[in-house]
């Protein structure tokens, strides 16, 4: 047994799933494969506790946008530490962040905090419902796991009445948004959607008509930038599809793997918020404030951007080279800094089979990957390089066997 393996056993017994966080989980199809449990990250690489080392391009399902322990990010949370975590009033640290993401971001006239994506989002679908004064919402994909974005599945927890509020669509299908919109939308607060849900579509159509909707009827336009915030671009998708949302919810990249959400946008929504309590004891928490001040000043001086399309495009490109050679039909596309590579055969099963092989092959090779290609500051052309050495022995080896 690995030491990975002999620690799942171990967690099962106290912690249900073994870990935190759904897509933490071990899968079976991966076993003696998958690293399980991780020791240290630093840079584009990890540790698992069996002390192999991996090219991580999973990076904690998204934050880690410029390393792991990137050194000035690091630095600005010890620096932090020595003044201290949470106080008993608010601390100077919570507007110099709030000015630096409104001057970044033009859509978050104002913003609050807090520490998960889904506290974002269920602030930001508060303020809407309390703004409008009206409770049902539109709502697409995954937005956390709270209450009201998961609702119409049974046994879950979830009291079955929050579904008669909320409308769930297929990202991409406008005609069923506006046929909602048509029938109800005197009861509609607001549409909560990301603007990409990181697939084949990057013309973002699909956004800019959620605007058009959102204006035509009447009601407030969320964007879910979770993971797509300070990624796409550094002011997200909304700027890379140049259309502004009312209010955003942004989390993951903002801080560089630091636990911090940001919800906010237009003042007038914003100001609601005086009427009405939104609050969390750790939302001013120092450190992770530190954290996003000190990722957001990387971003904005050192075009880290630039580098991460640059990055994601030569992986890209030699992914298109390699499947050439091995003679397999995939579809590679999504942004460079968050790509696919996908087995595109008219038959699904062998695509999903083939899929399983390759990822099993490329943890052999310790790259370490799961649905999307997702790029960091830290991935220099070296690591894209060697990433493509072993990505396309695993390739030859998955078609194989
Ligand atoms: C688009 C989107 N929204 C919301 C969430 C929930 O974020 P969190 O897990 O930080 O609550 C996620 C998490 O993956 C996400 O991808």
């Amino acid at each position: 047994m690995t030491a990975s393996e002999i620690l799942y056993e171990r967690a099962l017994k106290h912690i249900p799933w073994g870990t935190q966080t759904n897509a933490k989980r071990p899968i079976l199809e991966y076993s003696g494969t998958m690293p399980y449990f991780i020791e240290r990250a630093k840079g584009c690489r990890f540790w698992d506790v069996d002390g192999d080392e991996y090219i991580d391009y999973r990076l904690s399902l998204g934050p880690v946008i410029l390393g792991y322990g990137y050194p000035s990010v690091d630095a600005a949370v010890k620096g932090q530490l020595e003044k201290g975590v949470l106080f008993s009033m608010a601390s100077p640290v919570e507007i110099e962040l709030a000015e630096a993401i409104s001057r970044i971001v033009p859509s978050m006239e104002m913003v609050r905090f807090g520490k998960n994506g889904v506290d974002a989002n269920a602030s930001n679908v508060r303020i809407a419902r309390a703004y409008s004064g009206k409770d049902k919402m539109i709502r697409c994909g995954y937005n956390g796991y709270h209450d009201w974005f998961s609702t119409g599945i049974s046994g879950n927890g979830v009291p079955r009445i929050l579904a008669d509020y909320v409308y769930e669509v297929r990202y991409g299908d406008v005609e069923q948004v506006e046929s909602i919109l048509k029938s109800d939308a005197s009861n509609i607060s607001c549409i909560l959607s990301s603007p990409y849900d990181f697939n084949e579509d990057i013309s973002g159509d699909y956004p800019r008509a959620l605007r058009k909707l959102a204006d035509e009827y009447g009601v407030i336009l969320i964007f879910d930038e979770v993971l797509t915030g300070f990624r796409l671009s550094i002011c997200g998708a909304q700027e890379y599809f140049g259309v502004r949302p009312d209010l955003s919810s942004f989390a993951k990249a903002v801080a560089n793997g630091f636990p911090l959400s940001v919800f906010g946008g237009k003042r007038k929504l914003m100001e609601k918020l005086n009427d009405f309590v939104i609050t969390a004891t750790y939302a001013g928490e120092a450190l992770s404030i530190a954290a996003a001040i000190a990722t957001l000043k990387v971003m904005e001086t050192e075009k880290v951007h630039d580098h991460i399309y640059r990055m994601g495009q030569r992986l890209m490109d030699g992914f298109t080279a390699i499947a050439k050679r091995v003679g397999v039909e995939v579809k590679i596309g999504g942004f460079p800094v968050a790509s696919y590579f996908l087995f595109d055969y008219k038959d699904s099963e062998k695509n999903r089979k083939l899929h399983v092989e390759l990822n099993r092959e490329l943890y052999k090779e310790r790259v370490f990957v799961y649905d999307r290609w997702f790029m960091s500051f830290s991935h220099k052309e070296a690591d894209i390089d060697l990433t493509l050495e072993r990505f396309e022995r695993a390739l030859k080896k998955a078609v194989k066997d």
